[in-house]
């Protein structure tokens, strides 16, 4: 018979997750002892109750400072597995690192192989993330790695009006436009760079259509700085948009960030809740953590 426990830790983002994932699976969920000592170090202990399961869910987002995030998983998964443990799954809501996906300048370090390999080594069975920058990163973890694009789920639970014209800020991402607008039946399209010829500045447009009197929603994957959207929304409302809101499944906003887009012309920012809460009028967040339990239900048989 399967024994199953979900275990977290007491950060906002992942408790509130974990608690949310629990409710939607009906089990019980553990909260892991967490210190930091004097100088800094991290220490885990583990309760008792998860020790006679077989399969452990961890729900652990590697929220800033993300080093200190991983670390902690890795101990928290090292004494799970030491203590015998058969599978020790990890939902990550939010995957740190997955941008420098590959050497873009010569002998870099690619920071998500190192990562998902790490987690592979010290015992993670399977791997449940939200919308990892490019999935083909998983590659690097093997079997059992899940990226669970949250979309379509975001468009239904919001409930736009079809009469949006959905953006992907490049052509990267523009798949992510592309789920989100079939959700609700608008239309999509990618932002390109075009350089005027005789002055050579630099604007961004859609690729086919206009923007002229739309009601835009630009979809991308993380708000880091907030750069991209801001000057996406800036040009946008230049040729003339009607609104720009966005929609992302992190939203990391270092610094100013949230600031800068306001100040960008965004009237609303919808956002997973895979990352620390930010108190503001302009950000509303999205609770994912029902696709991640239909993810386990199928893929895991559990619980
Ligand atoms: C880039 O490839 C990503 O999809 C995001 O567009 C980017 O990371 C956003 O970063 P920032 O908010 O700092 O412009």
């Amino acid at each position: 018979m399967v024994k199953a426990a979900l275990l977290t830790v007491e950060e906002p983002a992942s408790l509130e997750f974990a608690e949310s994932l629990a409710t939607e699976l009906d089990v019980n969920l553990y909260v892991l002892t967490r210190k930091i000592f004097p100088d800094g170090e991290s220490y885990i202990r583990l309760p008792s109750e998860v020790l006679d399961k077989n399969v452990v869910v961890l729900v652990y987002s590697m929220v800033p400072p993300q080093d200190k995030s991983i670390f902690e998983i890795l101990l928290s998964v090292d004494a799970l597995k030491s203590k015998g443990i058969d599978k020790v799954v990890l939902v990550a809501p939010y995957m740190a690192y997955s941008r420098q996906d590959r050497e873009f300048l010569e002998n870099e370090g690619v920071s998500i192989r190192t990562l998902l390999r790490t987690l592979r080594l010290i015992g993670v069975d399977s791997l449940y993330t939200i919308e990892i920058h490019k999935r083909e990163s998983l590659r690097y973890f093997g079997e059992e790695a899940y990226s669970i694009s949250p979309y379509r789920f975001m468009a239904e639970r919001l409930r736009l009006s079809n009469d949006v014209l959905v953006l992907a800020p490049d052509l990267g991402a523009v798949e992510r436009a592309k789920e989100f607008a079939q959700a609700i039946n608008a239309s999509y399209d990618y932002l390109v760079k075009k350089r005027d010829p005789i002055t050579g500045d630099i604007t961004l447009e859609p690729k086919r259509v206009s923007v002229e009197g739309e009601e835009v929603v630009i979809v991308d994957d993380i708000i880091s700085t907030g750069g991209t959207i801001a000057k996406a929304a800036r040009m946008l409302l230049d040729q003339g948009a009607k609104s720009i809101r966005v929609v992302a499944a992190h939203a990391l906003m270092v610094g100013n960030a949230l600031e800068k887009i306001e100040n960008a012309g965004v009237s609303r920012v919808y956002a997973a809740n895979t990352l620390p809460k930010i108190e503001s009028g302009l950000i509303e967040y999205i609770d994912v953590a029902p696709i991640v339990a239909n993810a386990l239900r199928s893929t895991l048989l559990y619980p």
